[in-house]
C-alpha cells in the first residue's frame, strides 16, 4: 500500500497541514506545549471514547490523524470547535487537539494511522 512522506520541518509550531494519504485527508498538527498540556489534563471519564493522549501520539508535538469524522464521514475543519481541535460542520461533532471526540454525534475518536517519524521525516502508511 502507498506510503506518504511529509517534511515536518515545513510545518510551523501551532499549525496544521492536511495531506492526502490513500485518497483520505490526514491532519498533521504541530502542537504547542499548551495544547499538549491541555490534551493531557482531560478527565478520561468524561470522554465518549476514552483514550490517553499518550496512546495516540509517538511524539507529543505531532498529532497525526485521519481527517474523517467518525459519525458519517465528513471532513472536519481544523482549529475549530469548542475544544480547539477540529469541528465537523455536518452534524456538529467537536474533537480536541488529540483528535478525540468530545461533543456531538460522532461515536469514536478520529483514527490514528500507522506512521513513523525519523528526524524531520514523517512517513504515513
Ligand atoms: Fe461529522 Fe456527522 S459526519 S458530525
Amino acid at each position: 500500500m502507498a506510503k506518504t512522506e511529509v517534511d515536518l520541518a515545513s510545518i510551523p509550531l501551532g499549525k496544521t497541514v492536511t495531506i492526502k494519504w490513500r485518497g483520505k485527508p490526514v491532519f498533521v498538527k504541530h502542537r504547542t506545549q499548551e495544547e499538549i498540556d491541555d490534551a493531557n489534563s482531560v478527565n478520561l471519564k468524561a470522554l465518549p471514547d476514552p483514550q490517553e493522549d499518550s496512546a495516540r501520539v509517538q511524539q507529543p508535538e505531532w498529532m497525526v490523524v485521519v481527517g474523517i469524522c467518525t459519525h458519517l464521514g465528513c471532513v472536519p475543519t481544523t482549529d475549530s470547535g469548542d475544544y480547539g481541535g477540529w469541528y465537523c460542520p455536518c452534524h456538529g461533532s467537536h474533537y480536541d487537539v488529540s483528535g478525540r471526540i468530545r461533543k456531538g454525534p460522532a461515536p469514536l475518536n478520529m483514527e490514528v494511522p500507522e506512521y513513523v517519524i525519523e528526524g524531520d521525516k514523517l512517513t504515513i502508511g
